[in-house]
């Protein structure tokens, strides 16, 4: 009896000691809250993301900031966007010195110093204008995909604008004519293949694909012949001609996380590995008509449809505690979190990692199932677009303060109707609509009741929908200081300078239009960034 308690305590123990996990981290882009099949509107076929979850761990209570570069700052650094000045409505632009400052050690960095071998595949959006800012001087051993946004999902084929696809620094001309989505599916396969002929480490591989960010492009196939198809029956059939080529993008980037899970498990990794999945954001109506539905605003709001994503994280059995695991976490946890998580599921000491971080590890609370240490949140402090928002969630208290000086709100429908919001699941045109601003530019918002962030409503006397400030001011008053208190650490905005079109010899068009090529053997930038005038 006794040696089988210790035969099984051996068992454990070898199972976490020293064996590290290899992460797959896969972000997609601008993919909204309602664009999976298990969204309260199933519209999109989405089994192979749907099989992740089921199979590893719904993180319900997943955020991320409201647009791209800050999300992708976010994850990569482990700190809040507004502290490093990229928290505003601007994107690092290809016709800017822009860059994430090199003051931040990058999760690959970390990875690297666990051991792992560490790559990039799709897209960066984190600054290239100098060798020195781009992913392989970041901690990234390769780099494969796109420096910045690129202009059409079918790589190279939108004439006059410049080649964005490189592999480590060099243009990657074979890439040209083919889809974004496939080149990311391909390329990350092939690194696991190749990696486990002869695997001498553990492998973290981030695979950022493009899609379904705009452009809405992709074979046709993809939504000819699938159930995306069946969106051309619906009405407005306007909105929905649309949706269903969304629909397909949205299809294919299913189809290849199916194909890098079908690969894991070929080569007899999958359960020694661990897959995240998220967006960088939420829906993009207008330009994609995606839907964020049946949460309230969208990409670039500060309200849940901007910053909630849909998550998942798959934690292979050899690194899963015998019991406990859940299969759905409720939790908060914040994309910021991800690097102190995944240092600590590679073996790392959080308490190691350096002070200024704003991510904690949550990787012992989501395999345990245990309540999220997490108890505060910055969605964002925005003085730009004067718009703020922070979430306090601990076991008696679950309530959101949002600060909109915008005199229209984001909303899903044209007036608050609180008619259950089931009634217009069904109408498109309800997912995407803007109100006039309440007089109280703070508003709180309770967010066990009221999670789509209803506005107060009494009609004919009958409150419908009830101000939670009016149940707990002390806890609107507690939030309104904590945003007060936020607003001095918000980092200046960095003055990035706008190459002046074509003609400065730095840029890239200057030269070939090729992105990186050979602008970086020329010199676009320094290090620090200025622009390089003379060479
Ligand atoms: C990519 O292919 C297109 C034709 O499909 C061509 O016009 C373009 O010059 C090619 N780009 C590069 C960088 O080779
Ligand atoms: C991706 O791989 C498939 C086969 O697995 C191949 O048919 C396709 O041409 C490849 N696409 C790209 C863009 O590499
Ligand atoms: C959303 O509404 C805006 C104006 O409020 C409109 O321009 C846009 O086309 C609408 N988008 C969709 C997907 O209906
Ligand atoms: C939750 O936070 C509030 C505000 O800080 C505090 O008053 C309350 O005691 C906390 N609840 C628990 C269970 O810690």
């Amino acid at each position: 009896m006794t040696s089988l308690i210790w035969l099984l305590l051996l068992v454990a123990a070898t199972r976490s000691e020293g064996a590290k996990p290899n992460v797959v981290y896969i972000l997609v882009d601008d993919l909204g809250w309602g664009d999976v099949n298990y969204a309260s509107v199933p519209e999109i076929p989405t089994p192979n993301i749907k099989q992740l979850k089921d199979e590893g761990i719904e993180m319900t209570q997943f955020y991320t900031q409201s647009k791209c570069t800050a999300s992708r700052a976010a994850i990569m650094s482990g700190r809040y966007p507004y502290k490093m000045g990229v928290s505003t409505q601007n994107v690092f632009t290809d016709y800017s010195n822009n860059f994430l400052s090199l003051d931040n050690k990058l999760m690959p960095a970390y990875l690297k110093d666990q051991g792992y071998a560490t790559h990039l595949v799709g897209k960066w959006h984190l600054g290239f204008c100098n060798e020195l800012h781009t992913p392989i001087k970041r901690g990234f051993d390769t780099s494969f995909g796109s420096y910045s946004n690129v202009e059409s999902h079918f790589i190279g084929t939108n004439i006059g604008k410049p080649f964005d696809w490189n592999l480590n620094n060099e243009p990657y001309f074979q890439a040209n004519g083919s889809y974004s989505t496939h080149l990311v599916t391909n390329r990350t396969r092939q690194l696991l293949r190749d990696h486990f002929a002869n695997p001498a480490s553990p492998i973290f591989i981030y695979a950022a694909y493009l899609a379904p960010h705009k452009p809405v492009e992709v074979p046709p196939a993809y939504y000819k012949k699938t159930d995306c198809s069946k969106l051309a029956l619906k009405e407005p059939v306007e909105y929905y001609s649309h949706r269903m080529k969304y629909c397909g993008m949205v299809v294919a980037v299913d189809e290849g996380i199916g194909q890098i899970v079908q690969t894991l498990r070929d080569l007899g990794q999958l359960e020694n590995t661990v897959i995240i999945f998220h967006s960088d954001n939420g829906a993009a109506l207008d330009e994609t008509h995606a839907s964020s539905w049946d949460l309230r605003g969208s990409k670039q709001s500060i309200y849940e449809g901007g910053h909630r994503s849909r998550s998942i994280i798959r934690v292979g059995k050899n690194f899963q505690p015998d019991q406990g695991t859940p299969s759905v976490y409720h939790g908060l946890v914040h994309e910021v979190d991800m690097l102190p998580t995944l240092f600590q599921a590679a073996g790392g000491d959080p308490s190691t990692l350096p002070g200024g971080l704003d991510g904690r590890s949550a990787w012992h609370n989501i395999l345990y199932n245990r309540p999220s240490d997490r108890h505060w949140m910055v969605y964002n402090v925005d003085s730009v677009l004067q718009q703020h928002a922070i979430r306090l969630k601990n076991a008696t208290h679950n309530f959101k303060l949002v600060f909109d000086s915008k005199s229209k709100v984001a909303g899903w429908r044209a007036d608050v109707d609180p008619r259950p919001l089931a009634e217009h699941m069904e109408d498109p045109l309800q997912r995407n609509k803007s109100f006039n601003s309440p007089k109280d530019r703070y508003r709180l918002f309770n967010m066990d009741i009221n999670p789509t962030e209803l506005e107060p409503q009494i009609k004919d006397g009958v409150e419908l929908v009830r101000d939670a400030a009016l149940d707990h001011p002390e806890v609107k008053a507690l939030l309104v200081q904590a945003i007060q208190d936020l607003l001095p650490e918000e980092g200046a905005q960095p003055t990035f300078i706008k190459f002046p079109g074509r003609g400065h010899p730095g840029h890239p068009n200057y030269w070939t239009n090729i992105y990186g090529y050979p602008a970086f053997h020329f010199g676009g930038c320094n290090a620090d960034g200025s622009i390089v005038t003379e060479w």
